[in-house]
C-alpha cells in the first residue's frame, strides 16, 4: 500500500454509526429523565471550583472587566454545548466526544480528541481536588485547626523551580519560598478517596445530586444576598485594568467553571423526549449557572474591589509563586488580603464583609460539594479511557473489569495516580488552564464532526438538531479558537505537547492494534457502566 493511500486509509477507519448505535439500542436505558432533572444534572456537575477558587484568578487577570469574562466564557459554552447536543441526541454512549469523533471523523482524530479529554478530565478533576484543598484548610483554620502551610499547596516547590529555570530571585518569589508549601496533602487525601470510591463502584444518585445543587445554590445565594447590598461604585473603576487582552484572558481560565455540563449530553439516551429535553437542560443549566456567576462576580468585586496586583506594570501571573509571595507579603505587613490573593474567594470575601460565620458556612458548602465535581470528573475520565482501550486503542488490560465490583479498576486506578501526583505539585489555577486547553479542543472537534455529519449524512435521524447549525458551529469554534489563544503561554503550549506524546502512543500502539483495523465493529462491549447510570 503506498504511503498515500495508507494515509487514506487511516481516516476511512471510523466506527460505523450504524453500529454504536445497535449496540447503545441493545443497553435501551429507561427514560425517565425530565426537563428538570437534567438541569439538575449540569447544574450539580458545572459549579465547583470555578467559582468558588478561580473568581480570584479572573479578577488579577482582569480586574471588574471580569463580568465580561463571564459572559464570554458562558456564550462560548453555550454554542458548544448546542452541538455537543446534536451529537450526543445521535450516538448517545460513553466516551462522548470521543466516540462522536470516532464516527465522524475517523480513528486519528478520535484518539486526539480522546487523548485531549484527559486532560479535560483528568488534570479538571485535579483542580477541583486543589480547589477542595484550599476550602479544607480553610474551614480547619476556621475551627482553630492549623494545617501547616509547608504541606497544603506547592508554592515553596514552583518557585524553586522557576529559580533553578533562571528566574530572576525577586522578593515576591523569595517570599514564596520562606512561606510556601511543597506539596498539597489534602488535595491528595481527596484525589485517593474518589479513586477509591470509583473502585468499589459509588456512584451518586440523583437524590444525592440534589442535594449538592441544592447546598451549592444555598451558599451562592447567601454570598450574592449579603454582598449585593455592600457594594461600591467606585470598586468598578478602572472597569478594564488590562484592556481587553485581560478579558480574554480571564474568560480563557474562568471557562472552567462552566465545564461539566456534557454530563447533561451524555445522559441524552435517558431522557424523555431528548429533542425538548435536552437542548433545555443544556442550555437551561448553562443559563442558571452564568445568572449566579454574573451576580457573584459583582457581589465579590462590588464587596472589597478586584483590581490586579502588578509588577512593573504587568499583572502577576495568577496562580504564580510570585503572586503567592506578593500575598503573603500584604498579608505580613498587616494589610487585608486583597480579592485576587485570596484561595477561597468567596469564604475570604465574606470575611472581609463582616460575616465570617456565613462565610464558614460558605466553605463547609464547598467542602461537601466539591469532592462529587471531582468525581463526576474523574469518572468521566475512566470512561475515556476505557473505551479507547476496548477499541484496542490502548493496551487491552486496561480496560479489564474488576471481577468482584463490575468496575474498570486498571483505568481508575492509572486515571487516579496521575490526578492525585498533578493535584500535590501544581496550583489549581494552571490546572485549571491546563483542563481547558484540552476541552477547548474536544469542543472544537465536536463543532467540527456535528457539520461534517450534517454533510455527509443529511437523512439520518437526529432527535435534536442545532438550531442555525451553520452559524451556531462556526461561533463555536472560533470561540474555541479565541479563548485556547487567549491561555497562558505555557497552556497553550501542553496543548501540541500532549497531543504530540499522544501521536507516538498512537503510532506506536494503537495504530497497529486497532480493533477497527482488524474488522472488529462491536462499539459497545459489556463491562463498565455509562456515565449516565452515575447521576
Ligand atoms: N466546572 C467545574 C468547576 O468549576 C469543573 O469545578
Amino acid at each position: 500500500m503506498s504511503p498515500d493511500r495508507d494515509r487514506y486509509m487511516l481516516f476511512r477507519r471510523v466506527k460505523p454509526l450504524d453500529a454504536i448505535l445497535a449496540t447503545a439500542e441493545k443497553r435501551s436505558l429507561h427514560r425517565t429523565l425530565g426537563a428538570f432533572q437534567l438541569t439538575m444534572l449540569g447544574i450539580g456537575a458545572v459549579i465547583g471550583t470555578g467559582i468558588f477558587v478561580l473568581t480570584s484568578e479572573a479578577a488579577q487577570k482582569a480586574g471588574p472587566g471580569m463580568l465580561l469574562s463571564f459572559c464570554v466564557a458562558g456564550f462560548v459554552c453555550a454554542v458548544a454545548a448546542l452541538c455537543y447536543s446534536e451529537l450526543a441526541s445521535m450516538v448517545p454512549v460513553s466516551g462522548s466526544a470521543y466516540t462522536y469523533t470516532y464516527a465522524v471523523m475517523g480513528e486519528l482524530l478520535a484518539w486526539m480528541v480522546g487523548w485531549g479529554l484527559i486532560l479535560e478530565y483528568a488534570v479538571g478533576a485535579s483542580a477541583v481536588a486543589v480547589g477542595w484543598s484550599n476550602h479544607a484548610v480553610g474551614l480547619l483554620r476556621g475551627l482553630g485547626i492549623g494545617f501547616p502551610s509547608l504541606i497544603s499547596n506547592a508554592d515553596a516547590l514552583m518557585a524553586k523551580v522557576q529559580l533553578s529555570f533562571g528566574a530572576a530571585a525577586t522578593p515576591d518569589l523569595l517570599k514564596a519560598i520562606q512561606v510556601g508549601g511543597w506539596i498539597n496533602v489534602p488535595a491528595i487525601i481527596v484525589s485517593i478517596l474518589v479513586t477509591w470510591l470509583l473502585i468499589i463502584g459509588t456512584t451518586e444518585s440523583a437524590r444525592v445530586n440534589a442535594v449538592l445543587v441544592a447546598i451549592k445554590i444555598a451558599a451562592l445565594s447567601a454570598f450574592i444576598a449579603l454582598t449585593i447590598p455592600v457594594l461600591k461604585a467606585e470598586n468598578f473603576e478602572p472597569f478594564m485594568p488590562t484592556g481587553g487582552a485581560g478579558v480574554f484572558g480571564a474568560a480563557a481560565s474562568i471557562f472552567f467553571a462552566y465545564v461539566g455540563f456534557d454530563a447533561v449530553s451524555t445522559a441524552a439516551e435517558e431522557t424523555k423526549d431528548p429533542q425538548r429535553n435536552v437542548p433545555i437542560g443544556l442550555i437551561g443549566a448553562l443559563l442558571i449557572c452564568t445568572l449566579f456567576y454574573l451576580l457573584v462576580a459583582i457581589g465579590a468585586i462590588g464587596a472589597i474591589g478586584g483590581q490586579p496586583e502588578l509588577s512593573g506594570g504587568v499583572p502577576l501571573a495568577p496562580g504564580s509563586a510570585e503572586i503567592a509571595g506578593r500575598c503573603a507579603a500584604i498579608v505580613s505587613a498587616g494589610a487585608v488580603e486583597p480579592l485576587v490573593c485570596s484561595r477561597e474567594a468567596l469564604v475570604h470575601v465574606l470575611d472581609a464583609i463582616g460575616w465570617p460565620s456565613v462565610g464558614r458556612l460558605v466553605g463547609l458548602a464547598a467542602v461537601l460539594a466539591l469532592p462529587s465535581v471531582v468525581l463526576m470528573m474523574m469518572f468521566g475520565q475512566t470512561r475515556v479511557f476505557f473505551t479507547m482501550a476496548r477499541d484496542g486503542l490502548l493496551p487491552e488490560r486496561l480496560a479489564s473489569v474488576h471481577p468482584r465490583y463490575r468496575t474498570p479498576h486498571v483505568v481508575t486506578m492509572v486515571t487516579g495516580v496521575g490526578a492525585t501526583v498533578a493535584a500535590a505539585f501544581l496550583p489549581v489555577g494552571k490546572l485549571a488552564d491546563y483542563s481547558n486547553s484540552g476541552t477547548l479542543f474536544a469542543f472544537f472537534m465536536v463543532a467540527i464532526s456535528v457539520m461534517v455529519l450534517r454533510w455527509v449524512d443529511p437523512s439520518r435521524q437526529r432527535p435534536f438538531r442545532t438550531p442555525a447549525l451553520w452559524v451556531i458551529a462556526p461561533l463555536a469554534i472560533i470561540g474555541c479558537v479565541v479563548l485556547y489563544l487567549s491561555l497562558p503561554l505555557t497552556s497553550i503550549l501542553v496543548l501540541p505537547i500532549w497531543g504530540a506524546l499522544g501521536l507516538l502512543i498512537y503510532f506506536g500502539y494503537g495504530y497497529r492494534h486497532s480493533h477497527i483495523a482488524h474488522g472488529v465493529v462491536e462499539a459497545v462491549g459489556p463491562g463498565a457502566p455509562p456515565m449516565n447510570e452515575m447521576v
